[in-house]
């Protein structure tokens, strides 16, 4: 399948233009700056992304593009906008001032191919502390903007095309239709990458790889492992085996929902409920990076004690998706968040990994799974950490402690689909608190659990903000839970954004 190349220099951006490039119905790969592939048959096009350095630093990443040059189309976003000047013989300098933000485009080359389409004036975003001062020789200017002489600039004849403004960013109103030009009007794209074609090709490669042996897959309840796991039953019907843990400390009904929606599909479901097990090894247990632990734990004992009841297993399936997968993100060395799997059971079982998602970024899962004849309700679901309501009780972890957050939990996600508002955050959740505090009730004085609601807004999980949920929405889940949950009498909205503090409590 026709690809783009994405080379990466360490941006903060670097995914979103994979994402975009999807959306234009092409496949693409994100690779380290300095590993491009030696089979390159399927390559059309080479994006370079921008970078936190500056390009005439020391620490600075020169890779030898000489095999790109020339062979491909190649398009320069911000530090590969400078790369591309600095290493032919243009002018990169420090800005006086670094440049954050909007800017409008004042001067476009009408005969560019890059700008077809697009007008004077058009907003882009830029963000950049260097600025190209000098282009090289041959190279023609192709837009501009107050600021910045050198917004764009290009080589048409040897095909090289280079943008000083982000053009992955929403904030680019005209980002958009330049990739669009980019990515069709140059490189030629066929737009052969779609759900289905996805579908399609994965199914017949799963049925190669795996023939006859037997699958076994964890469910989780989340939309990955789910999407997972119907890919695979098409592919392989009853060879699949999914296993799905109640640790106790799912939201309210959960495992009994989750369960009959997975058997509606037709997944051949063991439902293993544990959470006595989880209960007793949870007991006393304040810490919560030692809740994770013990939780860690226990959930691989029981996934395996199941899986060894399968005859002749072969292989462990995983939700993995790609952004858990893209290596390059840590090339600067900012640390991501690690990726959380069934860890440990497949060097004891001599299990081989089969991660059919591997290449789907989460907007693309959802779209897959819609093609797959998911439910909505199943695609659409906020994400749930594994180790549950564990991470959302502060203290220690008792069965009534759970069941209490269930309602106070169950009382908030309905009031939040009642009133439209579920589809329009991207998680939410209740924390029970480990302090007590004095209220009234009729004429009785109290002293009962007070429990904090959050809700925020996020496109990953690595960043958030606090959802500006209406008042009167805030009020009326507030009087539902302190007249229907015993044992709790404040309610708290919790308006922290991530960072500095994070989207769960422990
Ligand atoms: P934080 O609290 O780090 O959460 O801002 C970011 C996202 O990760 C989820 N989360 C977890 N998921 N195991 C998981 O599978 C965990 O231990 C865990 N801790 C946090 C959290 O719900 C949010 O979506």
């Amino acid at each position: 399948m026709q690809k783009i190349i994405i080379l990466d220099f360490g941006s903060q951006t670097t995914q979103l233009i994979g994402r975009r490039v999807r959306e234009l119905n092409t496949f693409c790969e994100i690779i380290p700056y300095n590993r491009f592939p030696e089979d390159d048959s399927d390559v059309i096009g080479v994006i370079l992304s921008g970078s936190p350095l500056s390009v005439y630093a020391d620490n600075a990443f020169h890779p030898d593009l000489s095999r790109i040059i020339g062979k491909f189309p190649v398009l320069g976003i911000c530090y590969g906008a400078q790369l591309i000047s600095w290493a032919n013989g243009g002018k990169v300098e420090a800005a006086g001032t670094r440049e954050y933000g909007r800017a409008n485009l004042n001067f476009i080359d009408p005969s560019s191919r890059l700008f077809r389409g697009i007008e004077v004036p058009a907003q882009v975003w830029m963000s950049h502390g260097d600025s190209i001062t000098a282009i090289p020789e041959g190279f023609s200017r192709s837009a501009s903007t107050d600021q910045v002489h050198f917004a764009a600039y290009e080589n048409d004849a040897k095909r090289i095309w280079a943008v000083q403004f982000h053009p992955e960013v929403e904030h680019s109103l005209i980002g958009r239709q330049l990739l669009e030009n980019f990515v069709i009007g140059i490189c030629g794209s066929r737009q052969e990458w779609s759900p289905d074609s996805f579908i399609e090709t994965t199914v017949g490669e799963l049925r190669s790889q795996l023939g006859d042996d037997k699958v076994v897959l964890g469910l989780s309840g989340g939309v990955d492992s789910t999407v997972a796991a119907v890919l695979l039953n098409k592919a392989i019907g009853s060879n699949l085996t999914c296993i799905f843990v109640n640790h106790g400390l799912l939201r309210k009904n959960e495992f009994e929902d989750v369960l009959a929606d997975y058997r509606l599909l037709g997944l051949k479901v063991v439902g293993v409920d544990a959470s006595q097990r989880f209960f007793a090894d949870l007991a006393g247990i304040t810490d919560p990076e030692k809740k994770r632990k013990v939780i860690g734990a226990d959930f691989i004992k029981v996934f395996d004690e199941e899986a060894s009841k399968i005859e002749n297993v072969k292989w462990l399936a995983q939700g993995t998706i790609y952004p858990d997968r893209i290596e390059s993100l840590n090339i600067t060395g900012k640390t991501i968040k690690s990726h959380h799997n069934v860890g440990g059971l497949p060097e004891r079982m001599q299990l081989q990994l089969c991660e059919p998602l591997k290449w789907l970024f989460k907007d693309e899962v959802r779209r897959v799974g819609h093609s797959l004849g998911i439910p909505d309700n199943l695609i659409g679901r906020h994400p749930f950490p594994g180790p549950g309501l564990a991470v959302r009780i502060i203290g220690d972890i008792t069965p009534e402690k759970v069941k209490t957050l269930q309602e106070v939990d169950h009382i908030f996600i309905s009031g939040l689909r009642q009133w439209g508002l579920y589809d329009k955050i991207w998680q939410a959740g209740a924390i029970l608190l480990n302090d007590r505090s004095v209220g009234v009730m009729g004429d009785e004085r109290t002293f009962e659990n007070a429990v904090a609601l959050r809700a925020v807004t996020s496109s990953d999980a690595m960043t958030a903000d606090w959802a500006e949920l209406p008042y009167e929405f805030l009020k009326h889940i507030s009087n539902e839970i302190i007249n229907k949950v015993k044992g709790v009498n404040r309610v708290c909205y919790d308006i922290s954004s991530k960072p500095p503090a994070t989207i769960e409590w422990e």
